[in-house]
């Protein structure tokens, strides 16, 4: 660390990505094992071609077609290099002071910390409840007058649970307006709760400008590696986000596959029903062995193994499948390909194992 550095950035919690081994199963990082359509594949080697040229700061394409298909202005959306990117910027737009405070649900998704401390701000964080589920009423009541922007991230990544809409809205309802609220619906698209209780935060946020919702083309729309993520939000917002928005950081390649990836989205949302079906096959068998998990709105279940967890993804790794363990609350386990799933099935409910872990 050299003396111009901010003594405080060594205090900053690192990002853990799931990791890669080749030749193991990864349900580690919440990705879709599919590659691109070929629409997409195909916009991606044109886009290529042009990689000499800066791509469209403003994103004016990109945005169109999220408009369109949101059924908002232009000037209600942001787009990011990722989601992740407008975490931190949501963040730079709102805090200014080590004292400002960013308040969100734990466990959440973790860069969440990484973020706020990034930014210089204090992060609040509020205990789900013990069924793994936000605590909205917890969360409202922590607010003070420090606080400048909260997190909730709906389902809740790495738990998977979700809040319906009558309980979203009574929290949108009870928090100051003075307070930006970031509904992060990252996996939007997974949720399958009843309709009169969907979530949909676009719709919640439409005549409420301190709502903003995150969402990405990282999960059902298969572009993970490529990063697009966009906020849906009041013009107000939006226009500061521009301005904290690092130059150029959506790239070519990442805004045609994402304009490509939305007008297939048929194709790639009808891919998320077989998705669904094969978490809640992962849930029922795990279930069925004893292990206690929590209902998933997501791409991704939760096992709460508190102190077993590190040693329970060691050894899932061991058996050839790399899952993500949380410190001392739980592991998290991304849905895959159905043989990809029977094989962390095959280690998760062999009898040495529910043994070991005393399931
Ligand atoms: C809740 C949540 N929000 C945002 C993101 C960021 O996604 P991306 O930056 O790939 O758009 C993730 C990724 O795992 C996530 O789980």
């Amino acid at each position: 660390m050299t003396a111009s550095t901010r003594p405080d950035l060594d205090s900053i919690p690192a990002y853990v990505p799931g990791r890669n081994h080749p030749g193991a199963v990864k349900l580690a990082s919440n990705e879709t094992t599919f590659g691109p359509l070929p629409a997409a594949a195909k916009a991606i080697a044109e886009a290529a071609e042009l990689a000499n040229r800066y791509p469209d700061n403003l994103a004016l394409e990109l945005r169109a077609a999220l408009a369109e298909f949101l059924g908002v202005a232009q000037d209600n959306v942001a787009v990011g290099c990722g989601s992740v990117a407008l975490c931190q910027e949501l963040v730079q737009i709102t805090c200014d002071a080590p004292t400002d405070e960013v308040l969100f649900a734990w466990r959440s998704f973790e860069a969440y910390p990484i973020v706020t401390k990034v930014g210089n701000a204090t992060a609040v964080q509020v205990p789900l409840t013990p069924d793994h589920v936000h605590d909205l009423d917890a969360l409202a009541a922590a607010v003070t007058e420090r606080t400048k922007l909260i997190f909730v991230c709906n389902p809740n990544n790495p738990t998977g649970t979700a809040v319906g809409k009558a309980e979203l809205t009574r929290f949108l309802d009870t928090v100051p307006k003075r307070v930006l609220i970031v509904l992060d619906e990252a996996y939007f698209e997974y949720l399958r709760l009843a309709e009169e209780d969907y979530p949909n935060g676009i719709e919640l946020g439409r005549t409420r400008p301190n709502v903003v919702v995150l969402r990405t083309f990282s999960k059902a729309y298969g572009l993970a590696g490529l990063r697009a993520g966009y906020a849906v939000g009041d013009p107000a917002v939006i226009t500061a986000l521009t301005k904290v928005h690092i130059p150029f950081s959506v790239n070519r390649v990442a805004q045609a596959a994402a304009i490509a990836s939305l007008e297939a989205r048929h194709e790639l949302l009808d891919r998320t029903h077989a998705l669904v079906l094969e978490r809640d096959r992962v849930r029922d068998a795990l279930l069925a062995a004893g292990y206690q998990v929590p209902p998933s709105e997501a791409n991704f279940v939760w096992l709460p193994l508190g102190a077993r967890s590190v040693e329970f993804g060691e050894a899932s790794a061991e058996a050839g499948v790399l899952v993500r363990p949380y410190g001392g609350d739980g592991v998290r386990i991304t849905t895959g390909d159905p043989h990809e799933n029977d094989l962390f099935l095959s280690f998760a409910t062999d009898p040495a194992v529910l043994e070991r872990f005393s399931i």
